[in-house]
């Protein structure tokens, strides 16, 4: 993958959502630093996806603002922010079963004809276990080959913020570690990620940042150094 010609990162800030009066998210604030992870953590039903579909804005907001660099996107339509830099990578892949790898990384693939192989040449360096499955449709790719597919798909455009909602959920460990090796090259290469899971040693040892989340409350945001073997930490973590 190329550098980023221009850094980019994410600002929310004092986001929440609401259902039938209800606040099941927020307020919340977090920045992601370009070139950085920030994982966000917390049970089932935290809040997790909730926060990052209201980044890429498939959740409305009751209230706050969310900014990619200095532009303001809170008032975007989704494939608006997608325009602007937004990648989202829901739970659970979502990928079309009877389009093939290629045709998956084709149809997401801004340009013209060539720049559109150059980039799913790009990709395919990125995601190596695909080079291999250009012309498998996308049911009959492992569980793991359909998540790199999922998130090949959602950074092909090169987006400034990649939003990865639970990327290992149901991965054998030995492909868990590929998965995040691969997420921290996202990054490295300069893109913003916030990156919702439930793996907490994975997340933390690719993260920069990490944020927990308990009933839609953000009620920790340190530096990985600082929550790393930190009772505190733990503690956030089960939502006491
Ligand atoms: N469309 C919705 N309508 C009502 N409640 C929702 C909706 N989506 C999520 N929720 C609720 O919001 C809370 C947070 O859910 P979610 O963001 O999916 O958590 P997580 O991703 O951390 O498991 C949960 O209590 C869930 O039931
Ligand atoms: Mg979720």
């Amino acid at each position: 993958m190329t550098e980023a010609a221009v850094r980019i990162g994410l600002t929310v800030e004092g986001v929440d959502v609401r259902f039938a009066g209800t606040t099941i998210l927020g307020p919340v604030s977090v920045k992601v630093e370009p070139g950085s992870v920030v994982a966000v953590l917390g049970a089932n039903g935290a809040g997790k996806s909730t926060l990052l579909r209201a980044v890429a804005g498939v959740t409305p907001v009751s209230s706050g603002r969310i900014y990619v660099g200095e532009t303001e996107i809170s008032d975007v339509t989704p494939e608006r922010r997608a325009a602007l830099g937004v990648g989202w990578c829901p739970e659970g892949r979502r990928l079309f079963p009877g389009l093939t790898v290629d045709e998956t990384l084709d149809v997401a693939a801004p340009g013209g004809r060539r720049e559109r192989a150059e980039r799913i040449g790009a990709m395919l360096e990125l995601f190596p276990v695909l080079a291999d499955k250009r012309r498998e449709t996308a049911w009959r790719l492992s569980g793991g080959q359909q998540q790199m597919l999922a998130i090949a798909r959602a950074v092909i455009a090169e987006p400034s913020v990649v939003l990865l909602d639970e990327p290992s959920l149901g991965l054998a460990p030995v492909v868990r570690d590929q998965m995040f090796a691969t997420i921290r090259r996202l990054a490295t290469s300069g893109a913003a990620v916030l990156l919702a899971e439930q793996d907490t040693p994975r997340a933390l040892s690719i993260a920069d940042r990490v944020v927990v989340l308990a009933r839609g409350q953000l009620i920790l945001d340190w530096p990985t150094t600082m929550a790393v073997g930190n009772p505190h930490f733990e503690q956030a973590l089960m939502g006491v």
